[in-house]
């Protein structure tokens, strides 16, 4: 590898750890200075045959080790203990405070702030997104960055908005992840595992009539599906748990899976499909009577 692949790699490995912002105005070599001359060269790399950039070696990307027997036992170990903390907790306070003292989520250690929920907790609709992004994490809240003001201008399109106090008009916003994953990567399927009798047990408490579910991550958590979003946005589907903490829905739960606004922000044409499923889900408001037309 040469001196610039192998440095693009280790920042590529800063940037996968989470390590995204500069903390000083100028920036700094600390690579070692490669000599200029060939016999300088000769004693700073004993083979030249295999010559290397001085980088040292702890800043080097590692490969991603094969998983190992442990790691998937201690996946198991953390869901389970996952499902017991949430049979225990009856109320939005004891289920923040069993996830702010759960420690099966290694994102939590990278992270600098638990992000929880905002909105209305009386709303008919529960928004799902997939995990907090840099600015979610600074401020503790769900999408705050500009994904989430376009998500805010999108569903106050049709008079819903998480500032609202009438239940009706009023939104309540959550994630599947309650941590910032390092480098904003997607959530692997064991973090998605791990959390869902989280995200489960807060709509059973939340007990909305609507679940908007922003992206891939939350649909196919939710909806247990290997479909994409393509597929199955533009649909009502059944909300049913998943996981088995013994949850007993009392009303039919209706999903509406949809393209996640960072995408949209992205791919602006395709604003199009979102504003009809906008339309969806105001039509179901107008069924359930939770919306005037
Ligand atoms: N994207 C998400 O899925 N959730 C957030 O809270 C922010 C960005």
């Amino acid at each position: 590898m040469n001196e610039r692949d192998a440095a693009l790699k280790a920042l590529e490995w800063y940037t996968d750890n989470g390590v995204t912002e500069v903390l000083e105005s100028e920036p700094q070599d600390k690579t070692i200075k490669i000599p200029d001359s060939f016999e300088g060269l000769k004693e700073a790399t004993p083979d030249p045959g295999t010559f290397k950039a001085n980088i040292p070696p702890e800043t080097m990307p590692k490969k991603p080790s094969a998983k190992t027997e442990s790691d998937l036992i201690s996946s198991k170990d953390a869901r389970a203990e996952a499902e017991n903390l949430v049979k225990e907790a009856s109320t939005l306070e004891e289920l923040r405070k069993a996830i702010a003292d759960f420690e099966g989520l290694s994102v939590k250690k990278t992270a600098l702030n638990m992000v929880f929920c905002d909105g209305n907790p009386k709303a008919k609709v529960m928004v799902i997104g997939e995990a907090p992004g840099a600015d979610e994490d600074k401020q503790g809240k769900p999408f705050v960055g500009a994904s989430g003001q376009l998500l805010d201008k999108i569903l106050g399109s049709i008079g819903l908005s998480r500032e609202a106090e009438t239940p009706d008009e009023a939104l309540y916003i959550s994630n599947i992840l309650n941590w910032r994953p390092p480098g904003n990567r997607t959530p692997t399927p064991a973090e998605m595992s791990i959390a869902l009798p989280f995200i489960e047990k807060h709509i059973a408490l939340i007990s909305p009539d609507i679940l908007v579910l922003v992206g891939n991550t939350p649909m196919k958590t939710l909806l247990n599906t290997k479909e994409g979003i393509v597929k199955m946005r533009g649909n009502w589907h059944d909300y049913q748990p998943v996981s088995d903490i013994g949850l007993k829905l009392d009303k039919p739960i209706y999903a509406l899976p949809t393209f996640h606004p960072a995408y949209l922000l992205r791919n602006p044409k395709q604003k199009k499909t979102v504003w009809a499923d906008m339309l969806m889900l105001n039509k179901k408001r107008i069924e359930l009577g939770i919306s005037k037309a």
